[in-house]
């Protein structure tokens, strides 16, 4: 049966995904209500969704999933029948230093969110139309071999990261909400995303501003680990279709269909990057370190690094299902969409430069100081 949205509450709407997410929503659906709550932490920016404040259906509220009253009362004030729920801490390097954080935010974070929500949908409304969407990741299925078969709804949770093990326990008390209390949910897990406002810890915008700033390119061990990359675009449309058409208690996996080695990523957007200075002579002046406004490759930038410790090898999505029960296909080819998304990070230095400086810089300053590991070139 199709659910029908017409208030929604987006948790880390000001985050990478989530803030993509509320443009692509609200451009396609203007009528509805959007609330976005969102704690703000290093990786949450207001300005993401600065556009938006004169938009009559949207709302922000600065709250934090762990916090029951505050989203109890987010899904009263807007009569929210649809959650749906990106915020979580995701960066795979940063649960490696410190895991509390993770199991904050993406456990005991989901788990409130999920009391909540049954607490007003089930309890008090009397099981009112509803549906709440999990966002997770392809990573809570461990790490594939060069000829293994690619991720399925089906294949065994085998997180190996203190991220993934999160997401995974994650997952699993969205299932169990489902299971045991009726919540209508859907969970919907995805490969790599990139494109705008996407945090420059992550490799693709790493890669870019490091290129501007002629700083190293960090490549983690041989650079050989292969990730199946999707343009965030896609990924919020294909939520929009689990959400509109998807089944409840089910899963979906999503992706690109775009396994790519890091080393096939770095040498791609070192390419692009020579090319736009070459069109583009003023980038020189607004550039000078970078290698290309001195006629030389960012190529020369490569640098190889230690590894992430337990470091998986290999991701790949298999989305039939998704594909053959929703309709669901990525549009955006890669060559496109790494184009676009260059061109963004061009775009917007402001923004990048903003959200880079302050806590971000004295997390690197302290896990780094001394290292000659990635995030010391930063
Ligand atoms: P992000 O780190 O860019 O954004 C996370 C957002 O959540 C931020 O706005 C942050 O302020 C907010 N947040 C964190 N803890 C919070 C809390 N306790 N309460 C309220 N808000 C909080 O993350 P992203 O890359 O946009 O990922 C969004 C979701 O998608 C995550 O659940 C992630 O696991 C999942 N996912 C990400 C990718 C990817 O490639 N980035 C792929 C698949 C799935
Ligand atoms: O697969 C989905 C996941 O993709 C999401 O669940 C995570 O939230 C998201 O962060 C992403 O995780 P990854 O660890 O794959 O993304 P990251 O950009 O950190 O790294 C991509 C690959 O590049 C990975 O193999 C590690 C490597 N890498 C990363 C960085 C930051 C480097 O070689 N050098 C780097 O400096």
């Amino acid at each position: 049966m199709t659910h029908q949205p017409q208030s929604l509450l987006v948790t880390g709407g000001a985050g990478f995904i989530g803030a993509n997410f509320v443009h692509y929503w609200i451009q396609r659906y203007p009528a509805h209500r959007v609330t976005v709550l969102d704690a703000l932490t290093y990786a949450g920016n207001i300005e993401n969704l600065a556009s938006l404040r004169e938009q009559p259906h949207f709302r922000f509220v600065h709250g934090d999933i762990r916090d029951f009253d505050t989203i109890a009362q987010a899904l009263r004030d807007a009569a929210v029948d649809t959650i749906v729920h990106f915020a979580a801490e995701s960066h795979v390097d940063r649960s490696i230093h410190g895991p509390d954080a993770f199991i904050d935010a993406n456990v005991l974070g989901t788990h409130t969110l999920l009391k909540a929500a049954k607490a007003v949908w089930l309890d008090r409304d009397n099981r009112a139309v509803h549906r709440f969407h999990h966002v997770s990741t392809d990573e809570v299925y461990g790490t594939l071999g060069p000829e293994d078969p690619p991720f399925e709804e089906t294949t065994p949770y085998a997180p190996n990261s203190p991220y993934a093990a999160s997401k995974a326990a994650s997952d699993h008390l969205v299932r169990a909400y489902h299971h045991t209390y009726g919540l209508n949910t859907t969970t919907s897990n995805c490969s790599n995303n990139y494109g705008p406002y996407h945090f420059p810890e992550k490799l693709i915008p790493l890669l870019i501003v490091n290129m501007l700033a002629g700083k190293p390119l960090p490549v983690y061990g041989d650079g050989q680990q292969v990730r199946d990359w999707l343009h965030v675009e896609d990924h919020c449309r294909g939520i929009d279709r689990v959400i509109r058409h998807g089944n409840a208690g089910e899963t979906y996996n999503i992706g690109g269909n775009n396994e790519r080695p890091n080393m096939e990523i770095v040498t791609l957007l070192c390419g692009l990057m020579d090319d736009v200075f070459r069109h583009t002579p003023a980038l020189g002046e607004r550039f000078p370190q970078a290698p290309p406004t001195e006629g030389r490759s960012c190529a020369e930038l490569i640098t190889h690094v230690t590894d992430r410790p337990g470091h998986d090898r290999r991701y790949a999505i298999n989305a039939q299902k998704a594909m053959q029960a929703l309709g669901y296909r990525p549009e955006i080819t890669f060559e496109d969409g790494l184009q676009q998304t260059l061109a963004w990070y061009l775009e917007n230095e402001t923004w990048w430069r903003r959200v880079m400086a302050g806590s971000y810089r004295d997390w690197v300053d302290l896990h780094y100081r001394d290292q000659t590991s990635p995030e010391a070139t930063r």
